[in-house]
């Protein structure tokens, strides 16, 4: 059993990745920045005998990672999941129409937020002993990726997979593995029904990637089949 912390678990893949990792007896701290909005997630903490616990978390603000992470206290942390994600819808993140305010926000929630939550919880996931970081990101990201992008989405996702391999490099010799992962094109709030999977299915394959990295995994980049992920 490890103690699992996951960021935006409100709803999407995050929370079925909550639901299901409590479900396979794992200690879940899944994190979302209302929780009084998050009925669903309350509900499966509720069903869950104490394996699943909800707590506030922001990962835009420094201020709200901070007090996650008071709260949490010094709980060993075996994994951390950067999952929280925003996207801004293509017209505002093509050229000739960037919209600078979302670009900004994009970054701020998916590549400073991510680096925020390990900055915080590192203590937590370093007492782990043998912590793994996975920071879901996107085939978007990848340079082989040669379909239309929106600059915005991409951009944050593609400097999250560098600062990621550089904590890699900086963690691997404390033992700490740290992974990106492509989850699918999932029919969630963001991708919507015209994508491949769905939240349940894409969260069963992820959690079997997750669960298997073993420290050789650091600084890869992979993908929901548990397949290595052109960079
Ligand atoms: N769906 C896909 O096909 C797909 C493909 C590749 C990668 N991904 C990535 O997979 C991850 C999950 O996406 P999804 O499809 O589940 O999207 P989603 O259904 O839109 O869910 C996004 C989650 O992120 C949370 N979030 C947004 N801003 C946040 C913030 N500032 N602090 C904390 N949580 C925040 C949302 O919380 P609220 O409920 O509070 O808004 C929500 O729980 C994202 O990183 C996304 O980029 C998704």
């Amino acid at each position: 059993m490890a103690t699992i912390l996951i960021t935006g678990a409100a709803r999407g893949l995050g929370y079925e990745l909550a639901r299901q990792l409590a479900g396979r007896g794992h200690r879940v701290l899944a994190t979302c920045r209302d929780p009084r909005r998050a009925d669903t997630l309350r509900a499966a903490a509720d069903a869950s005998g104490g394996t699943l616990t909800v707590h506030a978390m922001d990962v835009g603000s420094t201020e709200s990672v901070k007090a996650c992470r008071a709260e949490i206290g010094d709980m060993p942390v075996d994994i951390l999941v950067n999952n929280a994600g925003v996207w801004g819808g293509l017209p505002g993140q093509v050229l000739g129409s960037m919209d600078y305010d979302n670009w900004a926000h994009e970054l701020n929630i998916m590549l400073m937020g991510p680096f925020r939550v390990v900055e915080s919880f590192l203590p937590n996931i370093l007492a782990s002993g043998a912590g793994r970081i996975v920071s879901i990101t996107s085939q978007t990201a990848a340079h082989s990726y040669d379909h239309v992008v929106g600059y915005a989405y991409a951009s944050a996702k593609a400097g999250t997979n560098r600062v990621m391999t550089a904590l890699a490099q900086e963690l691997g010799c404390k033992g700490v593995t740290v992974v990106l992962l492509h989850p699918g094109w999932i029919r969630t709030e963001m991708a919507g029904a015209v994508a491949d999977l769905e939240p349940d299915e894409a969260a069963a394959m992820n959690i079997a990637v997750i669960e298997g990295l073993t420290p050789a995994d650091n600084g890869k980049f992979l993908k929901w089949t548990g397949d290595e992920h052109a960079w």
